[in-house]
């Protein structure tokens, strides 16, 4: 695996690559690598001829409040890992080789930006569909691999790649678990150990929704005030950013629950913002 940090270099070999008739998969990632990553980066491995992992702490994406400075780096293990998990390159730009001086072009979904973490975080979709659009543009992926615990972000991604004709695949890779059902994450390093054995209750609310729409109840605010009252009784030190029920497609909230609808919910749990999701419906 090589490791190639100049975005001109990267772009020259993905091009010679597509020049060859080689299908790349791409797999974006902030780095910090868990199972959830190496699952994507084994899926992509299975379905494209060449795979390009990049890894870069996009500041673009964080709020001036938030985790940049502190969020979790580790590049020796993190490129070990890629290698053993099949990647022919590992992408790994600086900030100011992916933002030159004057960058002033972004790119915006506002439509599925507005709800969920846009509320709480303005300008974050903003930063992610645009470094994943320059990236799209260095790597020329016919294939690209995320996953589907950042739902919302897939969703923009999935829009953007339509709307502005990107010749890419955008795949979605169901959300790999704890043992317990947390959801992996590199922000669950964050977490003190009493913290971490709590948070499973994050999944164990969502699944308990699921449960009960499968058992019949479609109405949005019954299932959510049955979660409000889980999460109270089972992570009470958990402050809920927002529970809701949305159309997995268009993300707007839904008043009942016809066809395929997603129940999504994100917690602050000490230091550590968590979210999660879980497909309901039919
Ligand atoms: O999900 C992530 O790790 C990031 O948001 C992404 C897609 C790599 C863009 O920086």
């Amino acid at each position: 695996m090589e490791i190639i940090k100049d975005p001109c270099l990267f772009q020259r070999q993905c091009l010679g690559w597509r020049l060859q008739g080689l299908a790349t998969a791409l797999v974006p990632t902030m780095g910090f690598f868990h199972h959830g990553h190496l699952s994507l980066m084994d899926f992509a491995r299975q379905n494209a001829d060449r795979v390009a992992v990049s890894l870069f702490v996009n500041p673009t994406q964080f709020g001036p409040a938030e985790d940049l400075a502190a969020y979790p780096r580790d590049l020796d293990r993190d490129a070990r890992l890629a290698a053993e998990h099949g990647a022919d390159i590992l992408f790994t730009p600086g900030p100011e080789a992916m933002y030159a001086p004057g960058h002033c072009t972004w790119i915006e979904v506002p439509d599925l930006a507005r709800g969920l973490c846009g509320r709480t975080r303005p300008g974050h979709f903003r930063g992610v569909a645009t470094v994943v659009a320059k990236l799209f543009m260095l790597a020329l992926p016919g294939l690209a691999v995320f996953g589907e615990k950042d739902w919302q972000q897939l969703a923009i991604i999935r829009r953007m790649a339509k709307d502005l004709n990107m010749p890419v695949e955008v795949v979605g890779r169901p959300t790999v678990r704890e043992p317990d059902g947390l959801a992996m994450s590199s922000r669950n390093a964050y977490l003190s150990p009493g913290q971490r054995l709590r948070a499973a209750a994050i999944h164990r609310g969502l699944v308990d929704l699921a449960v009960r729409a499968a058992g019949g109840e479609t109405d949005p605010a019954v299932l959510l005030g049955g979660l409000r009252r889980y999460y109270a009784e089972n992570l009470a030190e958990a402050d809920i950013e927002y529970l809701e029920i949305v159309d997995p497609e268009t993300l707007e909230p839904l008043d009942l629950i016809r066809g395929p609808a997603l129940a999504a919910a994100a917690l602050r749990l000490g230091p550590a913002r968590l979210i999660d999701n879980i497909s309901i419906g039919v």
